[in-house]
C-alpha cells in the first residue's frame, strides 16, 4: 500500500531546506481530538490519517527511519495493520494514566491529535484532551449509529467550548456505502445536536480501513460532494483566528525589569489586538495607561494578536504584576469574587463543598470553596440530578466564592479567562476542571460595611488581645474537659473568653450537620466564622471540636489575623480514647451501629505543628490547662 497523499515537501527539503522550515513555521497549528470507542474503529481511524498524511510523530519518527533504512524503502512503506496495532497497544496501556497526544503534519497544517478512551469512566481524560481542542472528531460506526456515547460525547466536547464538530460516520464499507444509512444517521445526529446546542457540525462517510474521504475522495461515494477529512482538517477556521477579533487581553505572567527605566509585563496575548498608543487599564486595580512599546527577542512590534508571547511597557508608572489582566481601556473584562460555574471532577475523592481549594484562571492564583452542586448533569442522558457532592467524572453546575476578585470572562466568551482548575491545597493534585458561567451579583452588590468601632477598640477595652485556643483531637481525648478548665482560670484572671463546644455547638447552630465528611467541613467552617467574629468581639475564643481534617484548619487559621490562632493539639492515643470511652461511643462504632467515626472508619489527620501539643498520658488536664494559659499570654505579652 502506498501513501496517496501527494508530499511536495520531499522535494522542497532536498531542494531548499530553509524554504521548508520556513513553511513550516508559517503553518498554523489545529488541535483536535477523536472521540469514539476502539470498537468505532478510532485507532484505525487515526492510524489512516498518521499513515495517509506520511505521519511524523515525533517520537516515533526515529524508529522509523532506522526501520525504512534497514529494509531500503521510504518511510511510508511501513505496514498500516502494524501501526494500529501498535496505536491500539499504545492506547491500552496509556488508558488509565492520561491522553495520548500524536503530531503530524500536512503541507498546509501542523496537526495534534488528543486521543482519549470513550468509556464513561475516562471523562475526565476526555475533558483534559478537550480543553485545548479546537475541533472534535466524533466517531460513528455505521452500521449502529447514534450512540448513548456519542450523545455524551458531543456534549462533553460542546461543554468544553469546542465550536467545530465533525461527525465521522465510519465502516461505509460495511453498509455497501449507501448514502440512506450516511443520511438517517446524519438527521438523527442532528436532531440531538440541536437540543444541546450545537447549531453546526460537518458529517463525512468515511472507511478507516480503507482510506475512504479520508485524505482521497472516495469513488465508491459519489453522492457524497463534501470535502474529505484531511481537506476539512487543514481548511477549518481555527479558534485563535476568531479569538483575534475579541476585546485585547493580556494575563500577566512575570514583570520584567533589567533595568530602573525598563519595567516591561510579559504574557501570552488571550485574544485581541494591541498597537503602541492603545489605551489599556490593569485589572482588578483598574489603572489606566498607554501601551509605550511592544518588545519581543527579535526586535519591537508594530502590533501583537491573540496567540502571540509578548512584553509591553507603558507610559505612565503604574502598578502591575504577576496574575493582573492587562485588557483595552474602554471594554475591559469583569471582577468578581462569586460565579456560577460547570465543575468535571477528576479526582478519586469527592468534592467537599466548603473546604479550601486552589482556583487556578489563566495566571491567577486564588482559594476558592465549592458550594453544594446545584444539581448534577447525567452525561449520557443530559438529565439533571439531585446531587449533594460530586464524585469523580461527575459534571456539575455550583456557585463558588473566591477569597480575592477574580478578573474574569464567561468561559463561553473566553476559554483563558473563563476556564479554571481547582488544586487540592495538601496534595498539589489537580482535582476538577470548571468553566465560569456568570459573576453572581450579590458579590457585587454586598460589600463589606466598615464600622467606626474597630476590632483593637473593642478588645483594648477588654484589656485583652483576641485570640483563638483551637483545640483538636480524637472524641475522648480531653477537649472539652481541658477547654472548660481554661475557661475557667481565664475567667479568675478577668479575661474575657467564650467556650465554642462541638457537642452543644450541633445542638442549635449545627444541628443540621451529621458527620460525613462534608458534614464535618461545614461544621468548622461555619464555627470558624463564628470563632472570627468573636475575635473581632475582642474575645479570647476556646474551640472543641475534633476538626479532623488539616485543610479546614489551616482555612480557619488564615481567616484570623497573623498570630491569633493557637492550634492546640490534644494528643491521646485511639487506644487510650477508646478504653476509656466515656460516652460509649466507640464500643458502638465497632459494633457497626455508629458510622464514620472518627479514628474507626472516618480519618483523623493530626497537626504536623501545632502551636501547643498537649500529651495527655503525661500531662493531667489541670496541668495541661495551666500551660496552655502560660503560652497563651506570653503571645500576648
Ligand atoms: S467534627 O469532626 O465535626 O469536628 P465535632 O467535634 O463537632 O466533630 O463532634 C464530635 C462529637 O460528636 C464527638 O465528641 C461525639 O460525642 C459525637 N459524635 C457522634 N457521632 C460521631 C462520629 N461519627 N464521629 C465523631 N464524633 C461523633
Amino acid at each position: 500500500m502506498s501513501a496517496p497523499y501527494e508530499y511536495e515537501a520531499d522535494a522542497l527539503i532536498a531542494e531548499d531546506i530553509a524554504a521548508y522550515l520556513e513553511q513550516q513555521r508559517e503553518k498554523s497549528l489545529l488541535r483536535f481530538i477523536t472521540c469514539g470507542s476502539v470498537d468505532d474503529g478510532k485507532s484505525t481511524l487515526i492510524g489512516r490519517l498518521l499513515y495517509d498524511s506520511k505521519m511524523i510523530f515525533e517520537d516515533q519518527l526515529a524508529a522509523l527511519e532506522a526501520d525504512s533504512k534497514r529494509v531500503g524503502t521510504q518511510g511510508q512503506n511501513i505496514d498500516f495493520a502494524l501501526l494500529v496495532d501498535g496505536l491500539a497497544a499504545e492506547r491500552e496501556q496509556g488508558i488509565t494514566i492520561d491522553v495520548a497526544y500524536r503530531f503530524f503534519s500536512t503541507p498546509k497544517r501542523k496537526f495534534i491529535v488528543a486521543d482519549t478512551p470513550g468509556h464513561e469512566q475516562y471523562t475526565r481524560n476526555m475533558v483534559t484532551g478537550a480543553s485545548t481542542a479546537d475541533l472534535a472528531v466524533i466517531l460513528i460506526d455505521a452500521r449502529k449509529g447514534v450512540l448513548t456515547q456519542t450523545r455524551r460525547h458531543s456534549y462533553l466536547a460542546h461543554l468544553i467550548g469546542i465550536k467545530n464538530i465533525v461527525l465521522a460516520i465510519n465502516k461505509m464499507d460495511l453498509v455497501d456505502y449507501d448514502q440512506s444509512v450516511f443520511d438517517r444517521i446524519m438527521l438523527a445526529y442532528r436532531a440531538f445536536a440541536t437540543e444541546i446546542g450545537i447549531t453546526s457540525f460537518t458529517a463525512i462517510p468515511i472507511s478507516g480501513i480503507n482510506g475512504d474521504n479520508i485524505t482521497t475522495e472516495s469513488e465508491r461515494t459519489p453522492w457524497y460532494s463534501g470535502p474529505t477529512l484531511i481537506d476539512h482538517l487543514e481548511t477549518v477556521e481555527i479558534d485563535q483566528q476568531a479569538s483575534r477579533a475579541r476585546p485585547f487581553r493580556l494575563p500577566v505572567q512575570w514583570v520584567n525589569r533589567p533595568n530602573l527605566d525598563f519595567r516591561g509585563f510579559s504574557g501570552l496575548i488571550a485574544t485581541g489586538e494591541v498597537k503602541p498608543g492603545d489605551a489599556i487599564r490593569v485589572l482588578p486595580s483598574g489603572k489606566t495607561s498607554t501601551v509605550s512599546r511592544i518588545v519581543t527577542l527579535d526586535g519591537d512590534l508594530d502590533s501583537a494578536v491573540a496567540g502571540q508571547s509578548v512584553t509591553l511597557t507603558f507610559a505612565d508608572e503604574i502598578d502591575c504584576s504577576r496574575g493582573d489582566v492587562i485588557a483595552i481601556a474602554d471594554n475591559p473584562p469583569q471582577v468578581a469574587d462569586q460565579f456560577e460555574a460547570t465543575i468535571v471532577w477528576m479526582a478519586e475523592s469527592d468534592l467537599l463543598p466548603g473546604r479550601p481549594y486552589w482556583l487556578k484562571l489563566g495566571t491567577q492564583t486564588v482559594t476558592a470553596t465549592v458550594q453544594s452542586p446545584k444539581y448534577q448533569v447525567d452525561v449520557n442522558s443530559m438529565e439533571h440530578l439531585a446531587a449533594k457532592t460530586l464524585s469523580l467524572n461527575a459534571i456539575g453546575v455550583a456557585n463558588l466564592s473566591t477569597d480575592r476578585p477574580l478578573v474574569f470572562e464567561s468561559y463561553a466568551d473566553s476559554r483563558t479567562l473563563g476556564g479554571f482548575i481547582l488544586v487540592d491545597k495538601l496534595t498539589n493534585a489537580t482535582v476538577a476542571a470548571g468553566m465560569l458561567h456568570f459573576c453572581l451579583r450579590r458579590s457585587q452588590n454586598v460589600h463589606w460595611q466598615a464600622t467606626d468601632t474597630t476590632r483593637e477598640k473593642r478588645a483594648d477595652l477588654k484589656n485583652q488581645k483576641a485570640a483563638v485556643l483551637w483545640f483538636t483531637g480524637l472524641s475522648g481525648a480531653g477537649k472539652s474537659t481541658i477547654a472548660n478548665i481554661v475557661e475557667r482560670k481565664l475567667t479568675r484572671m478577668n479575661r474575657h473568653s467564650f467556650l465554642l463546644d462541638g457537642d452543644n455547638v450541633r445542638h442549635g447552630l449545627n444541628r443540621d450537620l451529621g458527620f460525613t465528611d462534608a458534614d464535618r467541613v461545614e461544621n468548622i467552617r461555619r464555627v470558624g466564622e463564628v470563632a472570627r467574629l468573636m475575635t473581632d468581639a475582642g474575645l479570647i475564643v476556646i474551640t472543641a471540636f475534633i476538626s479532623p481534617f488539616r485543610a479546614e484548619r489551616e482555612m480557619v487559621r488564615a481567616m484570623m489575623e497573623p498570630g491569633e490562632f493557637i492550634e492546640v493539639h490534644i494528643d491521646t492515643s485511639l487506644a487510650d480514647a477508646e478504653q476509656r470511652d466515656v460516652k460509649g461511643l466507640y464500643k458502638k462504632a465497632r459494633a457497626g451501629q455508629l458510622k464514620n467515626f472518627t479514628g474507626i472508619d472516618s480519618p483523623y489527620e493530626a497537626p504536623e505543628k501545632p502551636e501547643i501539643h498537649i500529651d495527655t498520658a503525661a500531662l493531667s488536664p489541670e496541668e495541661a490547662a495551666e500551660l496552655i494559659i502560660a503560652k497563651l499570654l506570653g503571645e500576648e505579652g
